[in-house]
């Protein structure tokens, strides 16, 4: 924003919610009653996804969809209603053409702002949707994601390497992963070097649910939270 306005750009701040056709439109007429005209649109409003299918509730698909779905549907009738706009950009994702893991609903929101561009009647403004890769750092890529410590609990710390034998030999799409088996040693570990079991005890895991692969494409450290109950089951 700093460079457009040092480039001699005037930047104004209108909030709304892309899927609100109203708001959207009153966006419009503000815009065009203060410049005269809107030439084009960028489409940036968008929900991460956040781990696999089995995991994930109505509500939390729904809002993924939301702003790259209705939000399309919006602007787009919205663009082709207002004479003078000459375009309208997508920012779409490389997660539509190949898939993300543990992001099935974001790749079908970025699919769909494909096929509206795809779709695009003659005579309507250019729609172009971009497959942007990860941008590093910033925006929803670069979000550092939040686990916080359950209260009271102990934390189990360990580094993976890409070459420790749990790793090395499992791969996915060219990336060495922690198999789903290994987190029950993990977990046995944890328990026993944390003090919930002695080394002879048997350990018994109920419950068990892996929302997302763990990559392991450098040394990674990783952390069990443990958290022990009043009947002494540890979570
Ligand atoms: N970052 C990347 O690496 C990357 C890669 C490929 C594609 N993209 C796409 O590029 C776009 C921008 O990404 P980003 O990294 O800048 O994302 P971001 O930092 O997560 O920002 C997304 C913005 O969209 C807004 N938003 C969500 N739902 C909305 C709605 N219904 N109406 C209005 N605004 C809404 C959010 O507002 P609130 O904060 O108020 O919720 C947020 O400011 C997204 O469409 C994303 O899918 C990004």
């Amino acid at each position: 924003v700093a460079a457009l306005e040092a480039a001699g750009a005037e930047v104004t701040l209108h909030a709304a919610d892309v899927c609100d056709a109203a708001a959207m439109r009153g966006v419009f007429d503000a815009l065009r009653a203060r410049y005269g005209a809107v030439h084009g649109v960028l489409h940036t409003a968008g929900v991460a996804g956040g781990g696999l299918l089995r995991t994930r509730s109505r509500a939390d698909m729904e809002a993924v969809l939301a702003a790259k779905v209705t939000g399309t549907l919006v602007l787009r009738e919205l663009v082709a209603a207002t004479p003078g706009v000459r375009f309208l950009t997508l920012f779409s994702s490389r997660a539509a053409l190949n898939g993300l893991l543990g992001s099935a609903d974001y790749a079908a929101a970025n699919a769909f702002m494909d096929a509206v561009a795809i779709g695009t009647p003659p005579g309507a403004p250019v729609t172009v949707s971009v497959n942007w890769p990860a941008w590093h750092g910033i925006g929803m890529a670069g979000a550092t994601p939040d686990h916080p410590a359950p209260d009271g609990g102990t934390h189990w710390r360990t580094v993976l390497a890409p070459d420790d034998w749990l790793v090395a030999e499992h791969r996915l799409q060219g990336r060495a992963l922690l198999p789903g088996a290994a987190y029950f040693d993990l977990l046995v570990r944890a328990v026993r070097e944390s003090g919930g079991a002695d080394d002879l005890d048997p350990v018994v895991i109920e419950d068990l649910m892996l929302s997302e692969p763990l990559f392991v494409t450098e040394p990674t450290d990783v952390t069990v939270a443990l958290t022990e109950s009043a009947e002494g089951a540890w979570h």
